[in-house]
């Protein structure tokens, strides 16, 4: 759901000129970077994109992760109905989940029937499965974050462990979008570092001016990116179906977003990125205790390489050439890529 933004602007880096206009989804279709994949809002990437999301995780993680001290971990992608009401999404979410079904039983005897009417007729029978799958028992990922809090429900943590910094970039999340045609930074299926982190409060709030800090480095001098800062509506307000700012000082939502030349000066930005202080939802939410009794607070932040990529080839167009030099030396030669008659 989209985070209202609340008219709060602050830190900027402003270019002066944007040679590239075009809407860089039609320009990346045209060259054969990416194809619409058979599922709606969904790419299947080429490998000239593929090494452009490779590239954004290597700056990531060589400029951010390793530097500040996360660990990798590998968050499920299936979310279960009991994460989701820990986490709050169960308060708002329907309108956007990818529901999951599993088979009422693995018995193949009972799926016989639907296994036969393909072969005949070559049409996959829906009615007939809907009669033979179960009650959804979830979604597929969607925040990505709040499975992860499974790992640490009901357990207490040793005083110095915190700040416990983490990340997940183990598979994809999934948005059932407005209808409607849209590009890259618009869709269903989507890839991103999952960032997460836990300590005190100040423990939490420190961390994420450091991720900052990483941020607009990584913008500034390796992306060379325009953007702006926005206070917004804390996403998992937002994704129960609220609107307004979090009641908790200092904690909340702040969103980058990039301008897109093409949509023109009044165009509307795009959310790139974002750094969340949750407060102390999630520590309360999955019952996850300090060793030292003290409140414990945590954040995230998302990394969306499909909004990287709309952001920067829609600023910095498609032909390296045009890149900023420390993206070139980091993304090094343009794959061939696939050819067609
Ligand atoms: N979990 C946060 C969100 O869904 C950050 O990625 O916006
Ligand atoms: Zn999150």
């Amino acid at each position: 759901m989209a985070r209202q933004n609340t008219g709060t602007f602050y830190g900027r880096v402003k270019k002066k000129a944007h040679p590239f206009e075009k809407d860089p989804t039609q320009e990346m279709l045209e060259k054969g970077w990416i194809k619409r994949g058979a599922s709606r809002g969904q790419w299947i990437h080429g490998p000239q994109s593929t090494k452009l999301f490779r590239t954004f995780e290597k700056i990531v993680l060589e400029e951010l992760l390793e530097p500040l001290g996360y660990q990798e971990m590998i968050f499920p992608k299936l979310v279960p109905w009991d994460v989701w009401q820990k986490s709050g999404h169960a308060k708002g979410v329907y309108p956007e989940i990818y529901y999951v079904c599993p088979p009422k039983t693995r018995d193949p005897e009972y799926w016989e029937e639907v296994a036969d009417h393909y072969k005949v007729t070559k049409e996959v029978p829906i009615e007939l499965i809907k009669e033979k799958i179960g009650d959804p028992i979830g979604g597929l990922c969607y925040a990505q974050c709040p499975p992860f809090w499974m790992y640490l429900q009901g357990e207490t943590i040793p005083t110095d462990s915190f700040p416990l910094k983490v990340f997940d970039r183990s598979g994809t999340s999934h948005r059932y979008e407005s209808g409607g045609i849209h590009g890259m930074e618009r869709v269903d299926e989507f890839h991103r570092i999952e960032i997460v982190w836990l300590g005190t409060k100040e423990q939490v709030v420190k961390a994420s001016e450091e991720l900052h800090e990483r941020y607009m480095h990584i913008f500034n001098e390796i992306l060379d990116i325009e953007w702006r800062k926005a206070w917004v509506t804390p996403w998992f307000m937002a994704q129960e179906g609220l609107a307004g700012v979090s009641d908790e000082q200092s904690a909340g939502t702040t969103d980058y977003e990039a301008p897109l030349p093409y949509r023109g000066e009044d165009g509307e930005w795009l959310e790139f990125q974002n750094v969340s202080v949750n407060g102390d939802k999630y520590p309360s939410g999955f019952n996850v205790k300090s060793q030292s009794g003290e409140e414990l607070w945590s954040g995230c932040s998302g990394v969306g390489l499909e909004r990287w990529t709309s952001a920067f080839l829609a600023q910095k167009g498609l032909d390296p050439e045009n890149w900023p030099v420390e993206f070139r030396k980091r993304f090094g030669e343009m794959p061939e890529g696939i050819r067609f008659f």
